[in-house]
């Protein structure tokens, strides 16, 4: 049995899931930005697309094929969508687990018009033989199809419109090098900052006329683990604390009172964070310890912890990875409140912590 389910805790529901629920669809269309000009944050990878725009626009080319990387909930698909629009061309939208069969892409691909944006979510989830597909179409414009079986088999070669493509996915290392190879443009996307955040959630409030003071939007960007899907959870959670326990404004007070009721912290971690940092703490002696013991203790999977959760822990300082496993930081002693005992290079097994 996994500290989860010792402890009751629901892993499906947390309020710091970088999955969409279905109440973060509802506005994510209104609160999308639309233009680079809008997008806030991630400056390095938005100086890169507007040069590369701009020149596939002078020469009436078309873009080369984009792959977006990086931790869930930070505007992959948003952003893709904003490059076709810059581009002025149509946005087509699938995900690596929706295309089945090799009909399924050649079908997306020959209804493509020249120039258009195909996205792919999840990209590193495309089997092999559709990932086959993709090569010639990538690179030469062109569909590779077999028809008939056996002995009578034989392909025909079809020209398609040029496109570009867009790879989003939270796991780079994961595609095969022969795909990772055939983007011209690879970016990573990083968390974002407070001050960016803060920024998102005040644009957020306008368009959904939430009153807000500034203080109030760093109170919930700086909770929300650098991704503004969780940063426009938390402000309509805050603000429904607003309506009924104050005048509905979000101030600092309202902000911090509102998430701590939520059990998340002024880090943004929640119990189930905090938990398994205690766990490494209480039976690993702080580590290292593996990803798959992890796993196996918490009851998330390893993918999960990497992609998921992981992140905004290394990137807080209170996770580091090491060649022999994850440790926690004293830096996550602290925050947690138990004292600091770096691990010995014996064998760590005996372990002096009560934490129960
Ligand atoms: N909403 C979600 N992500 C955003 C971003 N990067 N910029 C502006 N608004 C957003």
């Amino acid at each position: 049995m996994s500290f989860a389910d010792d402890m009751d805790f629901d892993l499906e529901n947390r309020m710091v899931d970088t999955e969409y629920t279905s109440e973060d669809r509802d506005t994510e269309f209104s609160l999308r930005p639309h233009t680079l000009g809008e997008y806030i944050g991630q400056e390095k990878a938005k100086e890169i697309l507007k040069i590369y725009i701009d020149a596939a626009k002078l020469r009436g080319d078309c873009l080369d094929h984009v792959l977006l990387w990086g931790p869930p909930g930070l505007g992959k698909t948003t952003l893709a969508g904003i490059i076709a629009s810059e581009l002025g061309v149509n946005f087509r939208v699938t995900s690596g687990p929706a295309i089945e069969k090799q009909g399924d892409l050649a079908a997306l691909l020959t209804n493509l018009a020249e120039g258009d944006v195909l996205f792919i979510d999840e990209i590193h989830r495309l089997s092999r033989n559709i990932e086959e597909i993709l090569y010639p179409a990538m690179e030469d414009h062109v569909l590779d199809i077999i028809i008939g079986k056996g002995p009578a088999a034989r392909s025909i070669r079809l020209p398609l419109p040029r496109f570009t493509l867009i790879g989003a996915t939270t796991r780079q290392g994961q595609l095969t090098q022969p795909l990772r190879d055939r983007f011209g443009i690879p970016l990573k996307l990083e968390l974002y900052t407070h001050e960016e955040l803060a920024e998102i959630v005040e644009r957020s409030a306008e368009i959904l006329e939430i009153p807000i003071t500034k203080d109030g939007a760093y109170e919930i960007a700086s909770r929300s683990r650098g991704t503004p899907r969780i940063a426009n959870r938390f402000l309509k959670r805050v603000r429904d604390y607003a309506q009924v326990k104050g005048d509905g404004e979000i101030t600092k007070n309202v902000a911090k009172s509102a998430l701590d009721l939520l059990d998340v912290d002024e880090l943004g971690l929640d119990n189930i964070d905090r938990r398994m940092l205690e766990t490494i703490i209480k039976f690993y002696d702080g580590g290292p310890v593996g990803l798959e013991t992890i796993a196996a203790t918490t009851g998330e999977e390893a993918i999960t912890l990497e992609d998921v959760y992981e992140p905004y822990l290394l990137q807080i300082g209170f996770l580091s990875r090491t060649p022999r496993g994850r440790c926690v930081t004293r830096l996550a002693y602290e925050h947690l409140g138990i004292p600091y005992r770096p691990q010995s290079s014996s064998s760590g097994a005996e372990t002096q912590l009560t934490l129960d």
